[in-house]
């Protein structure tokens, strides 16, 4: 028997720590949690993409009383960009949450789904995309996607 040890790095920092693109970038997701329609799980989530051509995207979380049928945040956002800009590669995507009180003091983890069309998104571009986590108390800096969603599946594994 072997074992295989995965590993991610993320880089923990605070936000006076970031330059001022990173920081443009928190402060448009953390501004699109204003926009969000959450009136099920009053829990507002916002999301900001950095396109390679310097344009930035942003999107929230859109719920509906049929709860699978709404849709989270960065997928909103990485859809709208793709959408909108099919050949720009998204160079950084920035995630923030808040409750109706506050934001949240740690950063937010995507759900699964969102990590893997993350994935898609990297892959399709061919260029790793980096994500910032915001939380009130320190931001997650990650260089890639693999660092959220290491041994993932990707068209590769169908070999087409
Ligand atoms: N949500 C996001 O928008 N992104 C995440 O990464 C986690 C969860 C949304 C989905 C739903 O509208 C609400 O947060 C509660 O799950």
């Amino acid at each position: 028997m072997k074992e295989i040890t995965l590993e991610s790095e993320i880089r923990v920092c605070s936000y006076e720590e970031l330059d001022q693109a990173d920081k443009r970038l928190i402060d448009e997701a953390k501004e699109a949690t204003r926009r969000s329609y959450a009136p099920y799980s009053h829990f507002h989530v916002g999301a900001a993409a950095r396109l390679a051509n310097g344009s930035v995207i942003t999107g929230n979380n859109q719920e509906n009383a049929a709860y699978p049928s709404g849709i989270c945040a960065e997928r909103t956002t990485l859809f709208y960009a793709n959408a909108q800009y099919p050949e720009e590669a998204v160079e950084t995507l920035a995630i923030a949450a808040r409750t109706e009180k506050d934001f949240l003091d740690s950063p937010i983890p995507p759900c699964g789904a969102c990590r893997q069309v993350m994935l898609e998104t990297e892959k399709r571009f061919n260029r790793p995309m980096r994500i910032m986590l915001y939380g009130k108390k320190e931001i997650y800096v990650m260089e890639g996607v693999g660092t959220l969603l290491p041994l993932s599946f990707g068209a590769e594994n169908m070999d087409v």
